[in-house]
């Protein structure tokens, strides 16, 4: 390991002035192996005045080609000169070894202490080379395969200088019209637990001083998801009930997977901003969870309580924001110019500031960065990893796991790989923007491989394309937005035409990779512009479709189910999209993916989710009777169920068996049969889900409990054993506390929500 200079230093026992001008780092960095990083950050926070702690505690945007002249005037003169007085304690969005050289260089070698900073990005899936959208990963509930998707955006996000991610996003959501779910793990609790796990120890390892992992954050805490009416930034209010079962859990995971950042949220939760919210932050979380690491605001989300209504002034802003327990603001600039004042009045007390600089060193210590602040600045590895071949492999491998066949009728696919006439049609076939999807900030354009170049790669059948209509006409204003176009039909003749003369045809319809993600909300989901007339006026001259859907988040295209005979869910897939498709189409790989959230029939259903509570009106048997909990124009049930998924082979479950030593060994074990009945090795995703059918605080009718992925050769069975311990079949009540309650209970067993199996057991 390279030993920076501060180290030797501090070994000679010597004081030494820094030849640096004004810099005392030398005197201020205790860098020595037997110390605890408590006792280091509490040596480092006594030689600290209150403005340099204050400097800790806040963090800023890039702001300026650090490689080129210093600005002279405005925010971006401000942000250089705190840089130089060691007022920044993090930056985000500077990016690149040499960018990030530069403004570690002035943290650690201009200012008086030389504390070096974290240096933040939206490495959401992945950094140059993407790998699919969070939602598509979940697809595939392999959660091997998502920590390691993790893991290798790390990998690539670290030798850019990157050492601290925005992610994993474990908010729970049950709208799609939200444009974030994209970004999430969907619907579930428990899903959502075990993949916020797996990410979090992917980006972080065992061991975060490495160079080659990076601190995650997980956000948006909390309740972000639960915006109303799937409107971004909108006010949440949510009971005891759902935040505790059902928002909390995977951020509770996240924290003892031993996460090391929190970010807050810009919604309202019950009336109170989640950035001034002292019962999230220091009861919750820093209290009730004993989180020792940092929260971080969400951009500017310290500022906008004065737009909620919740403080008075920037001032009153910090003031509510530091008492509540957000460790560090992003691009506010509130904290830098009002703490100081607000601990000199008395206001604040200077406790809160040492806590939550001492949060945020504890973590640079750990990141190691007190040690080498130049770890992750290696250009000969920034060449080497970014956009390696390994890397490539690794997002190919999660692509084709992410894709989830959603309907598959005459065995239409997979396609032939000699001898067919295909024709391909719709935009965003051939487009290589679109498949990286939203948060690919560090990825260049046109870098994804298209289904065009994948099918044309993986046979020797003459494909034929058409783009039929475009989906997006140009960017907006905003560089990562697309106008969409609702009126062009003018190339429907061509697409016609290669559909007349196709053995089959493919279909690439769905939402442009901008249409979702943050600030994208939608109040239709189906396909967007005029690819819905499209793909009906090519179903009048060849019904033999099979569409492939790109998009962000459950789209209704009940039309195409009832109608297409083929339908496969490819999500954004990242760099590698078109070949992951492309492998699926012809069969080199046997999708095994299951939606994490439900696709609803019509938008009127939302929110719309398997977990939902029974009503004291639950279900009768047709639409016209009135007074129960129904739709008169639409069914309560889903397109397509969460958890729903097909195979080119098939499987059947028997032998459901419930063992039940819950009163010895607080264990309920639940074993399933499970054989593939068809032709093809392929995997399947066994599920377990429970009911609790009467507790003093309402459950579900089903909640998943359990899952295992399983790969089966023709005609093998495997038994298939999962556990129910007190964890699964308890619940929080409404006062915040984790019970177990007797009774009965129901076991559902199968592969999706609509489950194949049921049997039922005492508590
Ligand atoms: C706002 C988003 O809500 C958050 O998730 C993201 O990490 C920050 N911007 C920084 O880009």
């Amino acid at each position: 390991m390279k030993l920076s200079k501060y180290y030797y230093l501090v070994l000679a026992g010597l004081l030494i002035i820094s030849c640096k001008n004004n810099n005392e780092n030398d005197l201020a960095i205790s860098d020595d192996k037997t110390s605890s990083i408590d006792d280091k950050v509490a040596t480092l926070l006594s030689k600290m005045t209150l403005e340099e702690k204050i400097g800790q505690m806040n963090q800023y945007n890039g702001f300026w080609d650090v490689t080129g002249p210093v600005p002279e005037n405005g925010d971006q003169a401000k942000k250089y000169e705190h840089l130089r007085k060691g007022y920044v304690g993090s930056m985000l969005n500077v990016r690149g070894v040499k960018d990030v050289r530069a403004v570690q260089k002035i943290a650690v070698e201009e200012t008086r202490l030389g504390i070096p900073l974290i240096i933040g990005f939206d490495v959401i899936h992945g950094y140059e080379t993407l790998s699919p959208i969070p939602i598509a990963e979940a697809a595939s509930w392999d959660l091997k395969a998502i920590k390691k998707s993790a893991e290798v955006a790390a990998k690539e996000a670290s030798a850019a200088g990157i050492n601290w991610t925005f992610a994993p996003m474990v908010d729970i959501s049950r709208d799609a019209r939200w444009g974030r779910v994209m970004e999430g793990a969907g619907e579930d609790t428990y899903l959502g637990s075990k993949i916020a796990v797996a990410r979090v120890k992917g980006f972080q390892s065992d061991d975060l001083s490495t160079p080659f992992s990076i601190a995650a954050c997980a956000k948006h805490f909390a309740a972000y998801g639960f915006a109303e009416a799937g409107r971004d930034y909108n006010t949440a209010d949510v009971g005891t009930s759902t935040l505790y079962n059902v928002i909390f859990p995977p951020f509770k995971a996240a924290k003892d997977a031993g996460v090391r950042t929190f970010m807050n949220s810009f919604n309202e939760l019950n009336g109170v901003p989640s950035t001034g919210d002292e019962y999230l932050q220091r009861d919750v979380l820093k209290g009730q969870w004993q989180f020792d690491g940092f929260v971080v605001s969400d951009w500017g989300s310290i500022t906008e309580m004065i737009a909620h209504g919740h403080a008075e002034n920037g001032k009153h802003a910090a003031e509510l924001a530091v008492k509540a327990g957000s460790d560090m603001d992003m691009e506010s600039y509130l904290y830098v110019e009002e703490l100081a004042g607000l601990v000199n009045d008395g206001t604040v007390n200077i406790k809160d500031i040492n806590d939550a600089t001492s949060r945020i060193l504890r973590v640079k210590f750990e990141l190691g960065l007190f040690e080498d602040p130049y770890k992750y600045l290696d250009e000969t590895r920034e060449k080497e990893v970014i956009g390696s071949q390994e890397i490539h492999d690794a997002a190919l491998d999660m692509a084709k796991k992410s894709i989830v066949l959603l309907k598959n009728e005459n065995n239409i696919l997979p396609l032939k790989k000699e001898g067919q006439k295909i024709a391909l049609i719709g935009a965003l076939a051939s487009d290589k923007t679109s498949p990286l999807g939203s948060w690919r900030i560090a990825a260049k354009d046109s870098t994804a491989v298209s289904v065009l170049e994948g099918l044309n790669k993986y046979s020797g059948n003459t494909i034929t394309y058409a783009k039929g209509a475009d989906v997006s006409i140009g960017k907006t204003e905003f560089a990562f937005e697309v106008k969409i176009n609702t009126s062009d039909k003018s190339d429907f003749n061509d697409a016609i035409k290669v559909a007349k003369k196709a053995d089959v045809v493919v279909m690439v319809l769905g939402e442009h990779g901008f249409q979702s993600g943050e600030g994208r909300s939608r109040t239709d989901l189906g396909l967007p512009g005029v690819q819905q007339q499209l793909l009906e006026a090519v179903y009048k001259v060849n019904k033999n479709i099979v569409l492939v859907l790109n998009n962000g988040r459950p789209l209704t295209v009940t039309w195409a189910d009832k109608n297409i005979p083929a339908i496969v869910e490819a999500w954004q897939l990242g760099t590698q999209s078109g070949n992951a498709i492309a492998q699926v189409l012809y069969g080199d790989y046997n999708p095994s993916g299951k939606l994490p959230m439900t696709f609803p029939r019509h938008v009127g259903q939302v929110p719309i989710y398997y977990n939902y509570k029974n009503t004291g009106r639950p279900t009768l048997p047709g639409e016209d009777i009135v007074f129960w909990s129904h739709y008169q124009d639409e069914k309560n049930t889903p397109l397509y169920a969460f958890g729903h998924g097909l195979s080119y082979t098939t499987f059947k479950y028997d032998n459901l068996k419930i063992e039940n030593t819950f009163s010895e060994n607080k264990t309920v074990t639940v074993s399933v049969d499970v054989t593939n009945t068809g032709e093809l090795r392929g995997k399947e995703v066994v599920q377990l889900y429970i009911r609790d059918l009467f507790a003093s605080i309402t459950r579900p009718v089903k909640e998943l409990k359990g899952f295992e992925l399983v790969e089966l050769d023709p005609n093998q069975t495997k038994t298939i054993t999962l556990s129910l311990t007190q964890e699964e079949l308890g619940f929080f009540n409404n006062q915040g506390l984790f019970i177990v309650e007797d009774g009965d209970f129901e076991v559902f067993v199968g592969g999706s929500s609509e489950t194949v199996l049921t049997d039922k057991f005492k508590l």
